[in-house]
């Protein structure tokens, strides 16, 4: 198992290069189901997650290579089964449901339970796909789901769930008839898992809207040229709100700025000066940050997902800062992580209350999930002193990189081994800085330039 170790205390300046997004990868790489033969998708982020998916796949029968772009040969399904110890690791495995059913009428996937932010349940997939013919039984944790005629129907989602609404439209693209998804997710990520379907002759409007409306057709086809994964607003948000923690100057290059505009809103009313290009945003804080207010809300409100990040940010800023989680029931695990290292929070239900203090002191701390793990990550780039993440297996999971790119904008951060004692952590950090210095730089600081 390995730790995250940071030295914090450092301004950050340079660039960073936004990757394409997990949550629109996911159900992109699953929905190559629908349509058999090869597949090219370009921009896939190399993360623990798009792997877990690709060896689903892969285990159902359908290979694919990594070589920069992902090929994926969905030509033949041998098993419509995602089982229980690749689900309890993923929950997006379900979306394999839609795409089962409509292809091979038959489905048997594994409960995904629940997880460290909340039971999350998916009765709004099951009801929308029942209305659509589907039948299901429960037996032994898992669902066995049928589907001999997909009928397009009228579905009302209670919520507008994110990947609820992927299973129903994934299994409405092949079904007879016109099907309406009322109260649909609105997120960026569904829009592209649209425009994928679209490429695959889906017949599919009102993407980006709270109704989508899909024509089903007989069958799909791989698209004629590779698609590209729109770039990972989430990650973009993390790093921008890394440089208004930590200070500096930080550009976030190859994202679509137009798709964190409420997470800038919030970044501007903490004091930060953030410009905002065609396909890269720079934020720059030289001044202390401001207490500020956020609620989270399905898109285009802040997203759930930057909240643990801009709590981080909350911890020093100025004044007392509110924030309030209403889309997942117990969000807050990383509130009790930052209080260990300084951080002033109360929260009762899904309201918390931040007191900025003047500054984080570095603490051993645990990763609870992937969001809360890169707040933490945050937390320790301003921090006096060392801190250690442990469990950093979850921000695998989401983060291609991110040792990489923070230390590419001068962050005092590595990898190390749990074991590693605090000695070893200084050289490593130490060995780390030295091996960024370029020659150049190494020559204007005095020392022989290797040849
Ligand atoms: C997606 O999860 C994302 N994951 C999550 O990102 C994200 O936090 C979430 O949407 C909200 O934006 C992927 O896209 C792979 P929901 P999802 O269904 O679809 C309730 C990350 O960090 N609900 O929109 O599972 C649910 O309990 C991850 O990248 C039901 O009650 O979220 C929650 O309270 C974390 N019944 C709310 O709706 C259902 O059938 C929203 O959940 C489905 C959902």
């Amino acid at each position: 198992m390995e730790k995250i170790v940071i030295d914090g205390g450092r301004p950050l300046h340079g660039s960073i290069r936004c990757s394409g997004a997990k949550n629109a990868a996911l159900p992109i790489l699953i929905a190559t189901l629908l349509a058999p033969g090869e597949h090219r998708l370009t921009n896939v982020p190399e993360l623990a997650d798009t792997s877990s998916t690709l060896s689903l796949l892969g285990r159902i029968g359908c290979p694919s290579l990594v070589q920069g772009s992902v090929r994926l040969d969905t030509t033949r399904i041998a098993f419509c089964e995602a089982p229980y110890d690749v689900v309890r690791k993923m929950r997006a495995s379900v979306l394999v449901l839609g795409p089962m059913l409509a292809r091979c009428g038959e489905a048997r996937v594994s409960l995904p339970g629940g997880c460290a932010i909340g039971t999350r349940p998916i009765d709004q997939h099951l009801k929308g796909l029942e209305a659509l013919g589907c039948r299901f039984e429960l037996e032994g944790g898992y669902i066995n789901g049928i589907a001999h005629d997909l009928k397009g129907a009228e579905i009302h989602l209670d919520m507008p769930t994110v990947t609820g609404t992927e299973n129903i439209l994934m299994a409405a693209v092949l079904a007879r008839g016109t099907t309406r998804i009322h109260n649909a997710a609105r997120e960026p990520e569904v829009v592209d898992l649209v425009h994928f379907l679209q490429n695959l002759g889906a017949k599919i409007t009102g993407e980006g809207t709270s109704t989508l409306t899909i024509e089903g057709v007989p069958r799909l086809w791989p698209a004629s040229r590779p698609y590209s994964i729109v770039p990972d607003r989430i990650e973009a948000g993390t790093y921008l709100c890394a440089a208004a923690i930590a200070g500096g100057d930080v550009e976030v290059t190859g994202c679509a700025p137009q798709l964190l505009e409420a997470s800038l809103h919030k970044l501007r009313e903490a004091g930060c000066h953030v410009e905002v290009g065609e396909t890269s945003v720079r934020l720059r804080r030289d001044t202390p940050l401001r207490s500020f207010s956020a609620r989270t809300e399905p898109y285009p409100g802040l997203a759930t997902d930057m909240q643990a990040q801009l709590m981080a940010v909350a911890t020093v800023a100025a004044g007392t800062s509110r924030i309030e989680e209403t889309i997942f029931e117990n969000r807050f695990m990383h509130a009790a992580e930052l209080t260990r290292m300084g951080a002033r929070i109360q929260h009762v239900g899904r309201l918390a209350t931040v007191e900025g203090v003047e500054a984080l002191k570095g603490a051993q701390v645990m990763a609870s999930d992937l969001r809360a793990s890169a707040a933490l990550v945050l937390a320790g780039l301003a921090a006096q002193g060392l801190t250690e993440v442990l469990r950093i297996y979850h921000l695998d999971r989401g983060y291609e990189d991110l040792v990489g790119k923070l230390r590419g904008v001068g962050a005092r951060i590595v990898r190390a081994p749990d074991t590693t004692d605090t000695d070893a952590m200084i050289e490593a950090l130490d060995a780390a800085d030295r091996a960024d210095v370029s020659p150049e730089e190494e020559m204007a600081a005095g020392a022989p330039v290797s040849s």
